[in-house]
């Protein structure tokens, strides 16, 4: 559609809205524009309550519903039309997103327009490495940055919410949706979510080119039992406070606009219906105004779960818990049953009204009621710029992390090898490149490791692949239907040995390979949970015949979990974990393999030796023979494959002079922390200073170490910095399930600092009353 077009419609509806004798105070409607500073509070409130005046209880019960595009009702122009939906998802044609904002506005009675959601996970159309990814780069600017382009390509065709940031914490890698949040950790999540936050919405909701971000999934869901996706979550108060809510807590402060109720049971209760969650923490601790919005289909799965009779039951119990607006396929418990349950006095008119106000309001802060259109000539300036993706191949340079480098095997130096070796089933495929979560992508756009690969080394050496193994699920993703991904016909078994020695043997006639192993993109996000943790199919067999060659072996790893890699830990000189690169993947990898980048990026969680020491994070308490702790287990150690903030570097870090500015300290006081860190090697480099302290004693017994500060440091060859931390009441409290409440205690703490979490450089303060 044109911009004269979008005029001409602004016209004829200008026409249209004088001929009615246009009630509500919207002024003429066209396209959406910038907004440059934030909208007055007040005037917002005026608006909506005038608005709110004139809305029939049918009109309110509208604003409550979200429909999915796919599996679209056939009314669905007609539901529009007349105000029976306030929101879509999974619209991605400005056009389409124009027609239905139009029905929306031109014909509803009060002229609403409609909020447009989708996941934007990790980028629109320019894709960006995967959260997991993100958050190993330990970089929270990079995050803000990152986000901030996503929220523009989205805006630039309509989309107005992103179902993002994914903020729960996860502590078993088996479960798949580990790959789209921080980790482990809720200060490194707090962290990320805050800054996530920023990119999404801008300065403040409404900023130009921002959507509205949506935390998700509130809350407690990467605990699901076994890691199995959607199974019930059981987590103790003080966990739930300590470690699961900061980073949600953390999206509030920073002014997240709304939050989607997580699918599964937590402690017996579901999320979605769960008044404690919803309302107490949330609105009346956290003072949340935005609004929630149910994950899908959870409010009707409340009669699934046996919390609710069924649908009419699971509406109010929604409603009452705190669930404002319903996202569901097809069609909505809340319009089928809320004005029954008003006529019937199981929720009142103002619990709807205050429902729909948050909502309402949100889309008065997005500038929706006075631009509710998209330039659709804009948004092709916009996708997938040039600038876009240099951001984007910088970002995943910054994401990878350096787990092994015997003897300096990398960077790979550009001219010392004729015969370059690429094998492994991922290293040429475009849509593993990207990960999963991704819908808008143009696979002509990405660059995978072996493209990556060739364009580095151009016509210095002879690059040759070979897939070696071929993977797949035992039960297919349900997201292969939706995404149309077709996969090639199994190879038999001859053909299977066939390409395992053909790989075999490329390996062996080559000067060095480079191997691309992990999970397939539909092996890992939702519905994508997995019992072992093994690299999947004949990976293993493919990484052992191949070291075996004698050749040197550089390992990628494509994955969103920490995978079995204890073998190759030992026996494969240089481990890189390259995540899912995105669209720039290739050529960030090629970069930091031939040394024009270097790896800086650390671990976001505990790197488990295998899937029977799960649960395992490095935030443990301290327990019975301590010294122990490493032989829990009489088959295995006990101890990680790799620690939490664990990554090497071309280069090399000391930290010294670890000092603490008082050692005495009442509480409330704030503490300094001065460390000195040098890069000691001959390359500029990053290194990440992190910050862990431990209380000695107190209410409750405390984790060995967590983490309480970070700092991303670039360094030039030989260069010394000295960084400074404050550990504040923030840092020094926590919720003890003795007193019920959040405390900071009198207690001797232990400080340490360096390049993980079992930095060795400690020292001691005391807080005493
Ligand atoms: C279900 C997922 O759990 C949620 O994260 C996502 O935002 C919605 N579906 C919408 O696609």
């Amino acid at each position: 559609m044109t911009k004269q077009f979008v005029w001409k419609q602004a016209g004829t509806l200008a026409i249209l809205f004088l001929m009615c004798g246009f009630m509500v105070n919207i002024p003429f409607a066209f396209a959406q524009t910038p907004s440059a500073q934030p909208p007055s509070e007040k005037e917002i409130h005026q608006r909506v309550d005038e608005l709110l005046k004139k809305m029939t209880l049918e009109e309110k019960v509208g604003q409550l519903s979200q429909l999915f595009g796919l599996r679209a009702p056939k009314d669905l122009d007609d539901q529009v039309a007349t105000g029976k939906v306030g929101s879509l998802l999974f619209f991605t044609d400005p056009a389409e997103i124009n027609r239905l904002q139009h029905l929306a506005v031109d014909h509803s009675r009060l002229h609403i327009p409609l909020i447009f959601g989708f996941d934007v996970i990790h980028g629109f159309r320019t894709i960006f490495p995967i959260p997991l990814a993100m958050a190993a780069s330990w970089d929270p600017v990079l995050a803000t940055q990152e986000q901030t382009i996503a929220a523009k390509e989205a805006r630039a065709v309509g989309i107005d919410w992103a179902f993002a940031p994914m903020l729960d914490i996860a502590r078993d890698p088996r479960w798949g949706r580990m790959m789209e949040g921080a980790g482990e950790d809720p200060y490194l999540g707090s962290a990320m979510a805050a800054a996530q936050v920023r990119g999404f919405q801008g300065e403040y909701i409404g900023t130009q080119d921002h959507v509205l971000a949506c935390m998700k999934h509130f809350a407690g869901y990467g605990a699901a039992e076994g890691g199995r996706d959607y199974d019930a979550s059981y987590i103790p108060e003080d966990l739930m406070y300590n470690v699961y809510l900061p980073p949600f807590h953390a999206a509030v402060k920073a002014g997240v606009g709304s939050a989607m109720s997580a699918y599964m049971d937590l402690n017996d209760v579901p999320a979605t219906g769960n008044r404690w969650l919803l309302h107490d923490v949330l609105r009346e601790q956290w003072k949340f105004t935005g609004f929630v919005v149910s994950d899908a289909d959870a409010v009707k799965s409340l009669e699934t779960h046996g919390y609710a009779k069924n649908l009419y039951d699971a509406a109010k119990i929604a409603l009452n818990a705190g669930v404002d607006m319903e996202m569901a396929l097809g069609s909505t418990a809340y319009s089928a049953n809320l004005l029954k349950a008003v006529k019937d006095r199981q929720v009142t008119e103002k619990q709807i009204e205050d429902a729909a106000r948050p909502i309402l309001e949100m889309k008065m802060r997005l500038g929706l009621f006075d631009h509710p259109y998209v330039d659709e000539t804009r948004s092709r300036e916009i996708l997938a710029t040039a600038e876009h993706r240099k951001v984007e191949r910088k970002v995943a340079e910054r994401t990878t992390v350096l787990l092994r480098n015997e003897g300096g095997l990398l960077p790979l130096k550009k001219d010392a090898y004729k015969k370059v070796a690429v094998i492994g089933p991922l290293a040429d495929s475009q849509l593993d490149t990207l990960g999963s979560w991704v819908f808008q992508e143009d696979l002509k756009e990405t660059v995978t490791i072996l493209a990556g690969i060739r364009d580095k080394v151009g016509t210095q050496a002879e690059v040759k692949w070979a897939p070696g193994v071929q993977i797949s699920r035992k039960f297919p993703s349900f997201f292969d239907d939706i995404l149309h991904v077709t996969h090639p016909p199994a190879w038999t078994p001859e053909q299977t040995k066939e390409e395992m020695s053909k790989a075999v043997n490329l390996a062996s006639s080559s000067d060095v390979t480079i191997l691309v192993l992990g999970e397939g993109q539909d092996m890992i996000g939702e519905a994508a949970s997995k019992e072992s943790l093994d690299l999947p199919g004949h990976e293993e067999e493919l990484l052992e015949n191949v070291a075996a060659t004698g050749k040197p072996v550089v390992l990628l790893l494509m994955n969103g979990r920490p995978l079995n890699i204890k073998w190759a830990a030992q026996h494969v000189p240089a481990i890189l974990e390259i995540w899912y690169p995105g669209t720039q993947g290739g050529n960030a990898v090629a970069n930091v393999v031939f040394g024009d980048a270097v790896p800086g990026g650390k671990l976001p969680f505990t790197w488990a030796r295998d899937v029977g020491q799960i649960p395992i994070n490095y935030a443990h308490n301290r327990t019975q023979s301590p010294e122990d702790q490493g032989k829990r287990y009489w088959d295995e150690e006990s101890t990680p494959l790799y620690p939490f903030g664990y990554g090497l570097s071309y280069s090399a870090f000391q930290f010294s002079n670890l000092k603490i500015g008082r050692s005495e300290v009442k509480p409330g006081d704030s503490v300094d922390v001065v460390v000195d860190l040098e890069n000691t090697g001959n390359s500029a480099a990053d290194e990440v200073a992190q910050l862990y302290i431990h209380q000695q004693w107190g209410s409750a017994s405390r984790p060995v170490r967590e983490l309480k500060g970070f700092q991303r440091v670039a360094l030039a060859p030989h260069e010394k910095k000295t960084l400074h931390f404050t550990l504040g009441k923030d840092e020094l409290s926590y919720w003890s399930t003795a007193k019920k409440d959040w405390v900071e205690e009198s207690s001797v703490f232990d400080v340490w600092a360096g390049g993980d979490s079992n930095a060795p450089l400690h020292t001691t303060f005391t807080v005493t009353q």
